[in-house]
C-alpha cells in the first residue's frame, strides 16, 4: 500500500503501475469533497515518493466514476468573497497540477459517471478509457457555474475549442462513442475489461513515452478559431442576462487560447470566483440542496406509507385522464371510472396517443405501449375497491357531488384505502364530513397537463392522518412528481401565493398601467409568461372561479378592484386562449397552436372611458406592485405553517408556477433583496392597500437581519 486515506487508497500493481482508486468508504458514490481533494495531494506526494512506481492509473471501486464536486460545500466557500473564493480554488488547483505534473504517465479508467470535477479528474490525466456503459460531461451550467478544476483549460488544449465550448455550454452529458468522436477518450472497454484495457493503455503510453507530446500539448495554448468563439457569444447573449455562465465560459476561454496552461488555470480562478458570487449560481445551488432535501423526506415518508400497486381514479376528464394514463406508464395498473361512457373513450384515446407519440420518438418499445394501455381498466361501474390502495377522485368541481362519490367509494373500499381529491378549491376537511374514515382522505392536488408537471401538492384536512399523507406523497413520487405536503389553507399553498400577484397585476391595470409593459417587465424578470398572457391560458372563466374562493377566504387583503379586466374580457366572451381572444388575440399557426398576437381593441377596453391617461408607470414601479404581494404571501404561508420550509415553498412554486430559477423562488428572492429593503419598499406602497402590508415577523426580520436560508 502506497497510501491510505478515507476516500482514496494507492496500491502497487504488477508492472510498476500504481493504482490510485477512488472509494469514499460507506458513500455510495466518490464525489471530490474538500477530505477527498486533500487526500489526492497526499496521494500524489506518495506516489511521487515511491521510486518503483512507473504509472498511475486512476480506478473507481463505486458504480460511478466520481459524481463531481461536493455541491453540500458550495454555500460555504462561495459565501467568501470573490478574491478569497480565487484564493481557495487556486489551492485546490495545484493539486490537480501537481497530479498532472507527476514525471510518470497516467490513465484515467473510467467505469461510470464522470461529471463535473470527476471528468476533470480524467482529464488531468495522460490517457483515458471508458466503459461502453460510463457516461461523462460537465454539468456546471446547472448550476450558474462553470467547471473550475481546469476544465475550462484541460478541454479545449485535449478536444479543441468547438467540443469544449459545446461540452461546457450545455452541460449535456455524454455517452461513450461520442466522447470518442470528440477525443475525449482514447478507447472505449467492455465494462468487465475496462481495468486491463485501461493497463494496456498505461503500459503502452509508459513504453513509447507518448505522454510526454501529449503533456507538451496540453501545457502550451490552443488553436484558436474566433468565427467559433463569435457564433458562441451571439448564441449565448440572449440567455445569459440570468444564466451568465455559459458565456462567461466561453469568453473565458476565448481570452486564455493562447495562454500557457498555468496562466489560463490563474484566468479560470478569477472568473469562476466571479460566476461563485451570482444570484444565478447562488439559487440553482441552492434549489440542487433543497431538491435533494426534498427527495429525502420523500424516502422518509416510505416508512409510514402503504405501497400502491393498484390505484384507481373517479372522473375521466382532462386531470383524471391525466392521472390514470401517467399511473399507468409508471408500472401502476389503474382503474378509471366515469358516468359517461364518451369521457372514457377520450380518456383512452388520449393516452393511446400520448403513447404512440412516445413509441413514435423511441422512448417505449410499442409491446410496452400496449401493456401500459392494457394497465387502463375504462369503467361505467363501481367494481369491488377493497384490493386498491389509493383512489383520486377527479369528478366536477362541487361538493355535493364530490362528497356524493367519495362517500360511495369508501363504502366500496377496504378499511385502509387511502382516498385522494384532486380539487382545486375545495375543503378537504368539509368533504371529509361525509366519510366514515375521514382520516383517511387526503388533497391530492395535480397541475394541468398531469404528465407534464413536475409538481403535486399533498393536502392535509383538518383530521388527515399522517400514513395517508405519506402515502399520497409517495405515490405522487412513484408517479415521477414532486410532492409537497401543505396545510389546507384556500388556494392550498401555490395558487395562495399566485393569487395577490395577480390581484397586484389587476390593481395596476386599473391604476391605468399597461398590461403588455406588465408582460414585458415579468417576463424580463424571468417568468415563462407575463401575468396578462398567464390569464389568457388559464381561461377567464375558471380564473375569476379560483380568484373568488381564494379571495373569500381572506376578505381582509384580498380584494379584486371592481370592475376589473378580468370581469371585462369575461362580459365580452373574451376567455382566452380557448376562445381565440382575452387580453391577446389568438389565431391557429399551422400546427394548430395558437399564435399570440397584439389585440389592437385591449388597451382601450381597459381604459374604462378614463379622459386622460394616468403617468407611465416605471419598470421597477410595475415589478413591486407584483411581486411584493406574493412575497409577503409567501411569508405568511411559512409562518402559519401551511408548509413546512422555505425550502419547500419555493420548489413548489418554481415547479407549479414557473418562477424564475435564478432567482430561486419568492422566499429566496426576499433574501437577494433583503428584508429591510423589502419591508422599506412595502411601506413605500402602504396607500395601495393590505395586499402591501409586511407582517410583524417580516418587520422583526429586517431589524435582525434574519434570512429565509
Ligand atoms: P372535467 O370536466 O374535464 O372532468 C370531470 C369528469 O368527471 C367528467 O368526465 C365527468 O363525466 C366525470 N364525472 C362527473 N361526475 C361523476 C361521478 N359521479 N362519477 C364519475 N365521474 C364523474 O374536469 P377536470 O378539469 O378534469 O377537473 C376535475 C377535477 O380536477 C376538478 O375538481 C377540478 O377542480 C380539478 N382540477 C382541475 C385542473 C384543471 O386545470 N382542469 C387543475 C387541478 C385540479
Amino acid at each position: 500500500m502506497i497510501f491510505q486515506g478515507h476516500s482514496i487508497r494507492v496500491q502497487l500493481r504488477d508492472g510498476g503501475i500504481a493504482e490510485l482508486c477512488f472509494d469514499a468508504g460507506k458513500e455510495a458514490i466518490n464525489k471530490l469533497d474538500l477530505r477527498t481533494i486533500e487526500e489526492l495531494a497526499a496521494a500524489t506526494q506518495a506516489v511521487a515518493g515511491t521510486d518503483a512506481v512507473r504509472g498511475v492509473l486512476v480506478t473507481s471501486a463505486k458504480e460511478t466514476f466520481i459524481v463531481g464536486a461536493d455541491i453540500f460545500e458550495f454555500t460555504t466557500l462561495f459565501a467568501r468573497p470573490a478574491n478569497e473564493i480565487a484564493t481557495e480554488i487556486a489551492r485546490r488547483n495545484s493539486i490537480f497540477t501537481a497530479f498532472e505534473d507527476l514525471e510518470i504517465p497516467s490513465v484515467a479508467a473510467i467505469n461510470g459517471l464522470a461529471l463535473g470535477g470527476g471528468l476533470e479528474m480524467a482529464l488531468a490525466c495522460d490517457g483515458r478509457v471508458i466503459s461502453a456503459t460510463a457516461q461523462v460531461g460537465l454539468p456546471e451550467v446547472s448550476l450558474g457555474l462553470f467547471p473550475g478544476f481546469g476544465g475550462t483549460v484541460r478541454l479545449p488544449r485535449l478536444a479543441g475549442a468547438a467540443t469544449a465550448i459545446e461540452w461546457i455550454s450545455t452541460g449535456k452529458q455524454h455517452k461513450p462513442a461520442s466522447a470518442l468522436a470528440a477525443h475525449v477518450v482514447d478507447r472505449i472497454s467492455a465494462p468487465d475489461a475496462l481495468y486491463a484495457e485501461a493497463t494496456q493503455t498505461l503500459s503502452s503510453l509508459i513504453r513509447s513515452g507518448e505522454w510526454r507530446s501529449r503533456r507538451r500539448s496540453r501545457h502550451g495554448p490552443f488553436n484558436h478559431d474566433s468565427r467559433v468563439f463569435l457564433e458562441a457569444k451571439e448564441r449565448l447573449a440572449k440567455s445569459s442576462a440570468h444564466q451568465p455562465a455559459a458565456l462567461a465560459a466561453v469568453e473565458l476561454m476565448d481570452r486564455a487560447a493562447a495562454s500557457s496552461r498555468n496562466e489560463a488555470l490563474e484566468l479560470e480562478h478569477v472568473a469562476f470566483s466571479k460566476i461563485a458570487r451570482t444570484q444565478a449560481a447562488g439559487s440553482l445551488i441552492q434549489l440542487f440542496i433543497s431538491d435533494q432535501t426534498i427527495k429525502k423526506k420523500g424516502r422518509e415518508y416510505g416508512r409510514t406509507a402503504r405501497k400502491v400497486q393498484r390505484a384507481a381514479v373517479i372522473g375521466a376528464g382532462i386531470m383524471g385522464g391525466g392521472i390514470a394514463y401517467t399511473s399507468a406508464v409508471r408500472g401502476i395498473p389503474v382503474l378509471m371510472k366515469d358516468i359517461q361512457q364518451g369521457a372514457l373513450d377520450v380518456g383512452l384515446a388520449e393516452a393511446k396517443k400520448l403513447l404512440a407519440k412516445q413509441v413514435e420518438s423511441g422512448r417505449l418499445s410499442a409491446d410496452r405501449a400496449a401493456t401500459v394501455l392494457g394497465d387502463i381498466q375504462a369503467t361505467l361501474e363501481y367494481p369491488d375497491l377493497r384490493s386498491t390502495d389509493v383512489v383520486v377522485e377527479a369528478v366536477v368541481e362541487n361538493l355535493q357531488v364530490k362528497k356524493a362519490v367519495l362517500a360511495e367509494v369508501e363504502r366500496l373500499a377496504g378499511p385502509d384505502t387511502i382516498l385522494a381529491s384532486n380539487t382545486s378549491s375545495l375543503s378537504i376537511s368539509e368533504m371529509a364530513r361525509a366519510l366514515r374514515r375521514p382520516e383517511n382522505l387526503v388533497g391530492m392536488h395535480f397541475f394541468n397537463p398531469v404528465p407534464l408537471m413536475p409538481l403535486v401538492e399533498v393536502v392535509c384536512g383538518a383530521r388527515t392522518s399522517e400514513r395517508a399523507a405519506a402515502t399520497i406523497a409517495g405515490y405522487a413520487n412513484a408517479l415521477g412528481k414532486a410532492a409537497i405536503v401543505v396545510k389546507e389553507c384556500p388556494g392550498f399553498l401555490v395558487n395562495r401565493i399566485l393569487t395577490p400577484y395577480l390581484l397586484g397585476f389587476l390593481q395596476a391595470i386599473h391604476a391605468g398601467a399597461d398590461y403588455l409593459q406588465i408582460d414585458r417587465v415579468m417576463e424580463a424578470f424571468g417568468w415563462p409568461m407575463g401575468p396578462a398572457y398567464l390569464q389568457d391560458v388559464i381561461g377567464m372563466d375558471t380564473l375569476l372561479h379560483v380568484l373568488d374562493a381564494i379571495c373569500a377566504g381572506f376578505p381582509d387583503r384580498m380584494r379584486i378592484p371592481s370592475p376589473h379586466a378580468v370581469q371585462r374580457l369575461l362580459q365580452l366572451g373574451r376567455l382566452g386562449q380557448k376562445s381565440g381572444q382575452g387580453f391577446y388575440r389568438y389565431e391557429p399557426d399551422p400546427k394548430g397552436r395558437p399564435r399570440k398576437s397584439v389585440d389592437p381593441t385591449t388597451a382601450q377596453l381597459l381604459a374604462d372611458g378614463r379622459a386622460t391617461s394616468p403617468p407611465p408607470f416605471s419598470d421597477q414601479e410595475l415589478l413591486e406592485r407584483l411581486m411584493l404581494p406574493m412575497v409577503i404571501e409567501a411569508a405568511r404561508c411559512l409562518e402559519e405553517r401551511i408548509v413546512a420550509s422555505a425550502a419547500e415553498l419555493d420548489m413548489s412554486l418554481i415547479l407549479g408556477l414557473g418562477f424564475p430559477r435564478h432567482v430561486g423562488g419568492p422566499l429566496k428572492y426576499a433574501d437577494w433583496l433583503g428584508m429591510k429593503h423589502v419591508v422599506e419598499r412595502c411601506d413605500a406602497h402602504a396607500t395601495l392597500g393590505p395586499l402591501y402590508a409586511p407582517t410583524e415577523q417580516m418587520r422583526t426580520a429586517a431589524r435582525t437581519g434574519r434570512m429565509f436560508y
